[in-house]
């Protein structure tokens, strides 16, 4: 069914009558073992939409758990996250896997691009399981390519590319769905400063364009990026000043 076209919607007044993006109340994750370890020991944290929040932490403070979790990869031992107004508790693994395309975009220090595809393909694959309906998908997909400055290497496969081109690849592959949330991990970790430069400038950009951002790092540039820095220390959160 096709909406009638009509004039575009007036803005939304404030960010305040929705629900917030994500909010997580008492959250604990607890590996099992021999003492087991918990990793996040009662984490509270709302994210309005248009937010654009770093998380730092020395390593091993639970930082890469929160945001498995946040990403519906994994699940709390307790507590609850309300993701755009759904508790997720209760969700069965499909509908968990349907939020998750849907809603969430990611970008990893890694980048976790297909090596045997390519960067165009890369992206594409994003956009199967995530609701954007199939006449749009390679329209978005090349929109998404241009706006991360990768229209010149739709055919190239990503081991060729350079570690900053792969992350920008990463970043269309995470936008492409237009998600509530992009979640990254130590996203400039493996770029030296002018790539990791430019991936952050392609994240004030997008934060500017009002996506929500919640960035994990240890890098104080990175997080100066931010509007907003909690820290999160022995699996608990303080917000920072
Ligand atoms: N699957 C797991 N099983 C057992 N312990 C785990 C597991 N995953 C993480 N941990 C432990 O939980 C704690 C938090 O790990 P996490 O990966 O969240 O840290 P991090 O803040 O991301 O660290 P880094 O900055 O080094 O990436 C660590 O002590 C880690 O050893
Ligand atoms: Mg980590």
């Amino acid at each position: 069914m096709t909406a009638p076209t009509t004039e575009p919607a007036a803005p939304t007044p404030a960010a305040a009558h929705e629900p917030p993006v994500i909010e997580l109340r008492d959250l604990r994750r607890t590996f099992p073992g021999e003492p087991p370890v918990e990793a996040l020991r009662g984490v509270d944290l709302t994210v309005h939409r248009g937010d654009y929040v770093s998380v730092v932490g020395p390593s091993g403070s639970g930082k890469s758990t929160l945001l498995h979790i946040l990403g519906l990869l994994d699940r709390p031992t307790a507590g609850d996250y309300v993701l755009d107004g759904v508790p997720t508790r209760e969700l069965s693994e499909q509908d968990r896997s349907r939020l998750r395309g849907g809603r969430i975009g990611f970008v990893f220090q890694s980048f976790h691009l297909l090596p045997h595809r390519s960067v165009l393909d890369n992206v594409l694959l994003a956009t199967l399981y995530s609701g954007v309906p199939r006449a749009t998908r390679r329209t978005r997909a090349l929109a998404a390519l241009e706006r991360v400055g990768m229209s010149h290497r739709l055919d190239f496969l990503p081991p060729v590319l350079s570690g900053g081109e792969r992350q920008r690849v990463a970043v269309a592959r995470a936008v492409v769905t237009s998600p509530d949330v992009l979640l990254a991990d130590e996203p400039t970790g493996n770029l030296d400063s002018s790539n990791s430069a430019g991936v952050l400038d392609l994240f004030d950009e997008l934060h500017r364009d009002g996506l929500t951002l919640v960035v994990i790092t240890h890098d104080d540039v990175v997080s100066a990026h931010a509007r907003r820095r909690v820290r999160i220390s022995d699996g608990l959160l303080d917000e920072v000043a």
